[in-house]
């Protein structure tokens, strides 16, 4: 690694990790570490809390393992601020209580959500100071309420040293080794650092992150979280710092705990600010609310926050308005564990209760069935809601709901309404909750698709039930029209997302035979549609009626038929009716078809829909060449069996694809680079390094003649016997021995 790249960082206080002139010795361990340090805990910041990542991930990396190596070989050198701390950690037992230097208080709610709870608190604020009337308005801090999990951070010198909870306020739990793995919570402090500061800020997930972890857990048919909330405060709880990293969090900063040695600025707002420059992710969604505007400012605040709550990259539960002056707060004081100063001012929550009156089915545009509940309208998260997704079947059982159950619905951001959870049965007699009878579920997965009757299938290690008329479908017409318009399939252009929603929704186009009835009177009628353009798709579609039986096949959309599998399909069998008639058996044959692939072909074959539609197709003048395909052949008897060839350079007569045309009906494979495997090395005009690496393994070269005698001859190992090929065991009826 180049000096310059690790002495360009920013010196550390006390460390000596200044610039190195070229005539001085190299630097010893010690001031390599610091320096690496400091500039991975620079990167880090720009990375995860401005957002503005400075280098390529893979030089991060590079940094990162010298002083890895370093600190492996000098584990002196191994500092609490390393930022290989953030990964390391053993499995606790348990977590050592941690006695808070300033207890971690509460705050007052104002559970009045309208614009009269931000005015009852100035007006108990001005109260409690004794201001006159006509005083001047009082400045206050306004900010977000997050909704995650309280922790205090103690830096000691810049260092993060101990990260606890909250707890009951006087005594939390010492999570330092959870709190190391969050990227945004810094582990040195930049700047000039006091001797003690302690930080006390919201540790959250973002709701992108829950989402993601939700869906992994949900497809490994794993235990899903309720909230953001709920998956913070597990991830911080985990005893196990490995879990606990594979559950991304994030932190905002907003207030302090003990504070030793340092000026703490004289309003709120400057205290933030201060935060932020210190290195501590501050959120920008705040305002001081002065002047005239007083307790207006705070409600126009509460009012545009509230406006875009849904659009927050995490969820909050409401603002909180600090009095900005800390000398005033200092005045106002507290009430039993609330400051005077401060105050929540909610929203609507994003949590309720309802029931379910009945658990429908949808169809997605993919074919996807999922359950939904069909509920009791609620007012949860600002808007009234009436269905909640239930996700899957496994879902659905796990959380044990049944038509009738009382469930908890949360709604937050623009995600779509879930059922979270069924409410316990109530108390009997005795007070005590109701045993929960044993679960019977009232809903079954219908085995046959509610939108058009097709099969519906569930593939074996699939959480997910998916309807197999993926051509007739009317839920999957745009998803299946897209499909087969695009260009490595029909390359029908034109035919794009808007067209295709103007057409399904006009009712134009229902199937893709009717594609190809439109005629230009229909097109040129639509919206916005100029009589060229309609002209241009009418012509497209006329010359995607040529194609071949890959990009028809890969077209028809069957899940699992990529376009490989559709050539190595077309290329087995020959016909398309030869496909639609394989057996699973049969298919199982064909290169890389395993049994979920066959299933999936046969199934869609199954559909009588889906080979109607095939039928009107070629009914519309669709064609493509056949052949008898390769099934009659065996593969032993071709010339290029088994082997691998690479082409570098210009051939004379043939081009690039020509001759992996030719090598790969001959049975061979065409590779990208030169290796031991590889069989031949074809060169042209111009071949370059892969020639070179070809003659250094003392490989067969041959030229655009020998590819072409090679091709002539007949089954591969007798061909060009090479050391260690053994004979042909099967085909003893072929001729073409030269
Ligand atoms: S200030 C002295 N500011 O709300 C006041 N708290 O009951 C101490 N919270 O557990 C809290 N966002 O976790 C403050 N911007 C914010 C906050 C906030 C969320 C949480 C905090 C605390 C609870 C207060």
């Amino acid at each position: 690694m180049p000096q310059s790249d690790l002495f360009g960082a920013p010196a550390e206080a006390g460390d000596a990790a200044t610039p190195t002139p070229a005539h001085t010795p190299a630097p010893n361990p010690a001031q390599m570490a610091a320096a690496l340090r400091a500039q991975l805990n620079a990167h880090a910041h720009r990375y995860y809390v401005l957002d503005e990542p400075s280098i390529p991930d893979a030089e991060y990396d590079r940094l990162f393992q010298a002083l890895q190596t370093l600190e492996a070989e000098h584990p002196a050198l191994r500092t609490p601020d390393s930022p290989t701390q953030r990964v390391l950690g053993q499995v606790l037992d348990g977590f050592q209580p941690v006695r808070h230097a300033v207890p971690m208080l509460s705050i007052r709610t104002e559970t009045d959500t309208e614009a009269s709870g931000a005015e009852a608190f100035d007006a108990r604020v001005r109260r409690e100071l004794e201001l006159p009337e006509d005083a001047p308005p009082v400045q206050y801090a306004a900010e977000l309420k997050f909704d995650g999990l309280a922790i205090n951070l103690r830096f000691e010198a810049g260092v993060l040293v101990r990260a606890a909870t909250r707890g009951d306020g006087e005594t939390g739990e010492d999570v330092t080794q959870n709190i190391r793995t969050v990227g945004q919570i810094p582990l040195r402090l930049q700047g000039e650092a006091p001797p003690v500061l302690e930080v006390r800020g919201e540790v959250y997930m973002r709701r992108d992150d829950f989402e993601a972890l939700n869906e992994r857990q949900r497809e490994q048919g794993g235990k899903t979280f309720v909230n953001p909330r709920n998956a913070a405060a597990g991830a911080v709880r985990q005893l196990d710092p490995a879990i606990a990293r594979q559950r991304p969090l994030s932190f905002f900063a907003y207030g302090l705990g003990e504070v030793q040695g340092w000026a703490v600025p004289d309003t709120h707002s400057a205290l933030l600010d201060a935060l932020a420059a210190l290195g501590l992710p501050v959120c920008a969604e705040r305002t001081v609310a002065e002047g005239a505007t007083g307790p207006r400012g705070l409600v126009a605040f509460h009012q545009a926050i509230g406006a875009k709550r849904d659009q927050l990259p995490f969820d909050i539960d409401g603002v909180v308005y600090k009095v900005n002056r800390r000398d005033l707060q200092e005045r106002l004081g507290f009430v039993t564990r609330e400051p005077r100063w401060a105050v929540a001012h909610k929203y609507p929550a994003q949590e309720q209760m309802t029931v379910v009156e009945g658990i429908d089915i949808q169809v997605g545009r993919t074919g996807k069935l999922t359950p939904v509940a069909r509920l009791k309208p609620v007012f949860v998260g600002g808007v009234t809601v009436t269905n909640a997704t239930l996700h899957n079947l496994f879902e659905l059982r796990r959380k044990r709901v049944r038509v009738g159950d009382t469930v908890i619905v949360r709604r937050a951001g623009d995600v779509i309404p879930e059922v979270v959870g069924v409410v316990p049965a109530a108390a009997g007699a005795d007070g005590l909750p109701l045993p929960r009878a044993t679960y019977v579920p009232n809903f079954r997965m219908p085995r046959t698709c509610p939108v058009c009757d097709s099969t519906v299938l569930r593939e074996p290690g699939e959480v997910n039930h998916r309807c197999t008329g993926g051509l007739f479908c009317a839920a999957q017409r745009k998803q299946a029209l897209l499909h087969f318009a695009q260009r490595r399939a029909m390359d029908i252009e034109g035919l794009g997302d808007k067209l295709v929603d103007q057409l399904v929704d006009a009712g134009l186009v229902r199937t893709l035979p009717e594609l190809y009835k439109l005629g230009l009177l229909k097109l040129a009628a639509l919206d916005r549609m100029a009589d060229k353009s309609a002209q241009n798709i009418v012509t497209a579609l006329e010359k995607s009626k040529q194609t071949t039986l890959p990009r028809f096949l890969f077209g028809l959309g069957i899940r699992h038929v990529g376009e490989a599998t559709a050539k190595d399909l077309a290329k087995h069998f020959g016909q398309l009716d030869r496909i639609m008639d394989a057996s699973e058996e049969h298919l199982l044959t064909v290169r890389d078809v395993g049994p979920v692939v066959a299933h999936s072909i046969r199934t869609f074959f199954d559909q009588p829909h889906n080979r109607e539609v095939v039928e009107q197709l070629r009914a519309c003048g669709l064609s493509w060449p056949e052949h008898d395909g390769a099934s009659s052949i065996d593969p032993a008897t071709l010339p290029l069996n088994g082997k691998t060839l690479v082409l570098t350079g210009t051939l004379p007569t043939l081009s690039r694809d020509e001759a992996k045309a030719l090598i790969e009906a001959a049975g061979g494979k065409v590779a990208g680079s030169v290796s031991k495997k590889t069989s031949y090395v074809v060169a042209g005009e111009e071949a370059g390094s892969k020639l070179d690496k070809a003659r250094e393994l003392g490989l067969a070269v041959l030229d655009e003649a020998g590819l072409q005698a090679l091709l002539a001859s007949g089954p591969a190992a007798t061909a060009a016997p090479e050391p260690g090929d053994t004979a042909p065991s099967a085909p003893h009826h072929d001729t073409g021995v030269p």
